[in-house]
């Protein structure tokens, strides 16, 4: 016996169909026997369908589904009727109906899985990514893959009907650096050469550029062998998107538009404005260059105050030309002295060295540094971050970078532990002027900040050689709650302008050459002005669908550690392979 085609899935019965004879092929999610009737819930990706099986009617099916188990795969072929009054379901599409099977066939058996195969079920994540393809049966965690998709399809659409052409770049390519570590991948052909996968497409777009396309988009994944956290994959999805001739404005009008398409999809309504702050602006205000914005708690800086106090922690950091900043957290005036032990471990990740609190309880001032720092410098310094009575100071004297990432940190820990993030709320918010390079100590040099191709402002060309520091880019974040969900820039698009970049990065010119030399090649040919962005996808969509890791929204991520837990690589492999790369593994 076999089953004709299916005719329905099982979630997508419903009234209309009364009377209409069916074929319905998915999983058993539980069977109930009831005497002379067996019920069978039958899930498919569309939802569930209540199967039932009577002894009287037809009891050759009957006999084979008390036979059922969960997760067994069947088909059966039925009739809908409506379920008696009392078993009417109003939370299922199909609580209504209800499948009386003539013909039952058993598809495939299957194994008690390792855990339920249900929502509810309480499964640690080790366990879920082992058996991802069971997690993804679970029909929330399907959902979300779905979900996924319909977000890159909207993508699509949203950007070919504004003219943009989507271009498959190579991803076995030449490493191209942008701050993360290369996955290399060794040539058989050319032993000892090796390709890198891409960490973005961003050059292959540049001369996508070059050649004529004039808008470009690519739904691509990235490869980044750097270290996970929980937005973080060493593969991962973006959105690239390029265009010629573009002002900074039109890029940003165009991603707006996206975001709010985006959201639209993910069924919420997109934020009514996105402000603009200067790189500069977020660091003063919040510390941080991705601030969230849907609470308070800005940051001062108090280090004329603290000047003045001749207390030991504050003068080291002054006079080591760093500053003292803070911040209030409102009615904390009375917390614990191990709360404030605690801060101290939240701050160390980001090179503090402790934090300085001062509290304005019953009318006075309290504070283990209070009398270091004196009555009159402390009530100054609560009073320029503008903590009031119950409220707690915190402040921490450091370089500004330390400084401004520790305050941040402890920003974000008090919103999370007051609650001050109203529920459903998301802001975005741009991020922009740059400065172009950072100092990596490690490096003794200057490293792009954003990338090496980021166009400089003009005005501030003469400085690429002279001071570096001060150099600004045309570039701009895009910050979604707090996280960098896409960063661009307009491209620098002349040769002589690209190789002062490179010399300010320390690349010799033949060293320039070697990496990039097809790149200053085609910008010989006739490059437009050019400039893009790229969103990180699955940091977007696990946003719009408000998970908290990006693995909730990848159907087969790594783990932090970077495993799959289900296939177990990376792995090792044969001798032969190894011989054929020409490669020997070194003894640890
Ligand atoms: P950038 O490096 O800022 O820019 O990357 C763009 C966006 O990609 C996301 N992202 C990640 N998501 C998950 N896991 C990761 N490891 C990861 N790294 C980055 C972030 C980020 O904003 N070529 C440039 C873009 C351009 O200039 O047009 C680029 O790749 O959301």
């Amino acid at each position: 016996m076999s089953l004709p085609e299916r005719s329905l899935c099982a979630g997508q019965v419903r009234p209309d169909h009364l009377g209409q004879e069916l074929i319905l092929k998915g999983w058993v999610r539980r069977r109930r026997d009831l005497g002379s009737l067996v019920f069978v819930d039958l899930r498919d990706r569309e939802g569930i369908c209540q199967l039932v099986f009577s002894e009287d009617r037809t009891p050759a099916a009957f006999a084979l589904a008390k036979e059922l188990r969960p997760e067994y795969v069947i088909a059966v072929r039925g009739t809908v009727r409506p379920r008696g009054e009392k078993d009417v379901n109003p939370h299922m599409e199909t609580g209504s109906v209800e499948v009386e099977v003539s013909e039952l066939e058993v598809l495939a058996e299957a194994e008690t899985p390792p855990f339920a195969v249900e929502d509810e079920a309480l499964v640690s994540e080790e366990m879920r990514l082992a058996y991802r393809y069971l997690d993804l049966r679970r029909p929330f965690q399907n959902a979300r893959i779905v979900a996924r998709h319909r977000l890159a399809q909207r993508t699509r659409s949203h950007l070919s009907e504004r003219g943009f052409i989507e271009i498959e770049t190579p991803f076995l390519t030449k490493s191209t650096p942008e701050g993360a570590r290369d996955f290399l991948v060794p040539s058989r052909l050319r032993q000892g050469s090796f390709y890198a996968l891409p960490q973005s497409p961003q050059l292959f777009k540049q001369l996508c550029m070059v050649a004529g396309f004039d808008r470009y988009f690519q739904v691509v994944r990235c490869f980044r062998d750097e270290d996970l956290r929980a937005d973080r994959q060493l593969e991962f999805t973006q959105i690239d998107i390029e265009m010629s001739f573009p002002t900074e404005e039109a890029i940003m009008a165009l991603a707006e538009g996206l975001v709010a398409a985006l959201f639209e999809e993910a069924g919420l309504a997109p934020p009514p404005s996105i402000p603009r702050l200067t790189y500069a602006e977020a660091m003063e205000r919040y510390g941080c260059d991705k601030p969230d914005t849907r609470f308070g708690l800005e940051l001062g800086t108090v280090s004329e105050i603290a000047r003045e106090t001749g207390f030991g922690v504050f003068k080291g950091a002054l006079e080591a030309c760093g500053c003292v900043r803070g911040l209030a957290v409102p009615g904390m005036a009375g917390i614990s002295r191990k709360q404030i032990d605690e801060l101290n471990g939240i701050v160390k990740p980001f090179g503090g060295k402790g934090v300085v609190s001062l509290m304005r309880r019953d009318g006075a001032l309290a504070g283990a540094a209070l009398k270091h720092i004196g009555e009159g410098p402390a009530a100054a310094m609560l009073e320029a971050v503008e903590a009031k009575e119950g409220d707690l100071g915190l402040f921490v004297a450091d370089g500004y970078d330390t400084a401004c990432a520790c305050l941040s940190a402890l920003r974000l820990h008090f919103a999370g532990a007051l609650g001050l993030v109203e529920k459903g709320r998301h802001d975005l918010l741009w991020v922009h002027r740059f400065p172009m390079f950072e100092w990596s100590p490690e490096e003794a040099r200057w490293m792009a900040r954003h990338h090496p191709f980021t166009m400089p402002r003009e005005e501030h060309w003469p400085l690429l050689e002279s001071d570096p520091g001060k150099v600004e880019a045309l570039a701009y974040d895009l910050v979604l709650d707090g996280n960098e969900i896409g960063g661009g820039s307009i491209r620098i698009h002349r040769g002589d302008v690209q190789r002062k970049v490179f010399k300010a990065l320390g690349f010799s010119e033949e060293q320039a050459q070697e990496k990039f030399g097809f790149l200053l090649d085609a910008f010989r040919f006739g490059t437009p002005p050019h400039g893009g962005i790229a969103f990180g996808f699955d940091r977007l969509v696990m946003l719009l669908l408000g998970c908290d890791s990006i693995r909730d929204v990848i159907p087969f991520p790594k783990t932090t550690s970077g495993l799959c837990l289900m296939t177990g690589s990376p792995g090792t492999v044969e001798a032969k392979q190894l011989d054929e790369l020409g490669i020997a593994i070194k003894e640890k």
